[in-house]
């Protein structure tokens, strides 16, 4: 064979082979670096179908050919062909083939402890702690701690990309613990306004609890299907639960609460008709199982935690187990998938009160708690997401992000069970997630776009107070409501 001739053979082989490998190839060579080998993420994101589910198809080659402005997600427009990014974007859009392995091993080798939590009698500034506000700002990935009071922000720092499931408080309101979609979980000092350290307990993961003691955090994850049990203090792991029935079938672990009362983890399964429980005191943290007809999701607690109300299937009923018993005590059908896990209690006409939005239907259900049936079912201009109220107030809000009226607040007077009001606050932009501050005198909503708002309310006369810009400020959390459990947030 003559040289040249050689080398032609060569060139078109090697065509060949890139062709036949070629999304896995293009991937290695242009995202692998900081997306990871794996797609597990690195500097950048996961991108695991699991992971980037609200982002769609479109948006995903999108994404490749402009990046992202202000971040180091490059622009792929010019060097990839267009066939090469539809190529990348549906490979990306598939699961990996076997499920990635997050073990102990994995789990120890990720965490990092920046600093200790310096000793402090009090904070390092003169804000009053209890009245903080973590607001997490999904636009850009950051956190801002708003002094409460004065409506001004304290500090702002990055955290993880794409926090998801709400930060929890230790109990004394010190320490924030924020986890991120990819299963990070950071710990926060905010009497010293310094981050402490991190660990990524899973791939895919759905929100964490922190025990009522403070000392054990519980990590949900959907990738892999597991439950991870962490020192609070360090943020060490003390164990991995795989999250199978006690017939062997493996499952999502949707979502874990603390029962404060109780001591204890609870732990929503996606796939299997089980309810955990873990009691977290004494550090042996044993399991219950609670056996239930069908999976159960997203639930809501009675403020004893004797009971957990939690919906099924779309179209089937949601169903109440007495924890203490283990068995279904009530179930009841309620209009266009009830979201339980925003429920606030209150009384009414002195009965306990739950009150839920719904993501399908404009309703929020009003339902008595002493005998789990419906009170009344009042009408919003469509279907919502969140709801908000404090012990101080006679009012609870309500959000319509999930329809055409996202823009639109609905306030509900807790004696009439009306609607006695609603705001607009910027006409056209997503009006969404309200938290009170600790005296339930002022009220902040979130305007959740990029760039977006906080817009402050008076609780009492409805009066606009002030407008913060925030990212795409996803949620605000008011650390004396989040640390007493107050019955207007969920927790
Ligand atoms: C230099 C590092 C870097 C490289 C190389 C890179 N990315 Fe990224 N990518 C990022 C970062 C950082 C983000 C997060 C940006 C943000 O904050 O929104 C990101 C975000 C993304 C997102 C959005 C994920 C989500 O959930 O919002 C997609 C999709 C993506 N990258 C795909 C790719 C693909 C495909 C390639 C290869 C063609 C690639 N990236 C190469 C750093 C990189």
């Amino acid at each position: 064979m003559k040289p040249s001739f050689r080398l032609a053979a060569a060139v078109l082989l090697l065509a060949g082979a890139v062709h036949a490998a070629e999304p896995e190839q293009l991937y290695q060579t242009h995202c692998a670096s900081c997306h990871g080998t794996g797609r597990l993420g690195a500097i950048g994101p996961a991108l695991l179908p699991e992971n980037m589910g609200r982002l769609r198809g479109g948006a995903v080659a999108k994404v490749i050919a402009e990046g992202r402005v202000a971040t180091q997600m490059p622009a792929f427009g010019q060097t990839l062909a267009r066939e090469e990014i539809e190529a990348l974007t549906a490979h990306i859009a598939k699961p990996l083939p076997v499920m990635p392995v997050w073990g102990a091993a994995e789990i120890t080798a990720s965490r990092v402890i920046e600093r200790e939590a310096p000793p402090l009698a009090k904070p390092v500034f003169t804000a009053d702690p209890m009245n903080l506000f973590v607001v997490v700002e999904i636009g850009d990935h950051h956190a801002t701690i708003l002094d409460g009071d004065r409506l001004e922000p304290l500090t702002r720092f990055p955290t993880r990309f794409a926090l998801h499931g709400g930060p929890k408080f230790s109990p004394d309101g010190r320490f924030v613990y924020f986890m991120s979609r990819d299963g990070w979980v950071e710990k926060y000092d905010i009497w010293s306004l310094q981050k402490i350290g991190e660990i990524r307990a899973g791939i895919n993961a759905r929100n964490i609890a922190l025990s009522a003691d403070g000392r054990t955090i519980a990590v949900a994850n959907y990738l892999p299907n597991s439950l991870v049990l962490l020192n609070a203090a360090d943020l060490s792991l003390i164990r991995t639960l795989d999250a199978v029935d006690a017939t062997g079938k493996t499952s999502r672990v949707s979502a874990v609460y603390q029962a404060r009362p109780r001591n204890s983890f609870v732990v929503a399964l996606k796939d299997v008709p089980e309810i955990w429980e873990i009691p977290t005191k004494g550090g042996d943290f044993p399991l219950r199982r609670i056996k239930t007809d069908e999976p159960l999701d997203d639930f809501f607690f009675d403020p004893s935690y004797a009971h957990v109300f939690g919906s099924a299937r779309e179209g089937s009923a949601s169903k109440v187990y007495d924890l203490n018993r283990g068995e279904q005590i009530a179930a009841l059908t309620l209009p266009g998938l009830p979201h339980l896990g925003s429920g606030i209690t209150f009384k009414h006409e002195g009965r306990p009160v739950m009150a839920t939005p719904h993501l399908k239907s404009g309703l929020v259900s009003i339902i008595a708690t002493d005998s789990w049936t419906t009170v009344k079912t009042v009408e919003t201009p469509g279907p919502g997401f969140f709801m908000r109220s404090h012990e101080n107030t006679p009012f609870a809000w309500t959000d319509s992000m999930m329809s055409k009226a996202r823009d639109t607040m609905s306030i509900l007077d807790k004696r009439s069970l009306q609607i006695v009001r609603s705001i607009t606050p910027s006409p056209g932009k997503t009006a969404a997630h309200v938290e009170f501050d600790k005296d339930g005198r002022k009220v902040l909503v979130s305007i959740w776009e990029d760039p977006g708002e906080l817009i402050v309310y008076d609780a009492a006369t409805f009066a606009e107070i002030k407008r913060l810009p925030m990212r795409k400020p996803s949620g605000k959390y008011n650390v004396y409501n989040k640390i007493t459990f107050s019955e207007g947030t969920s927790h």
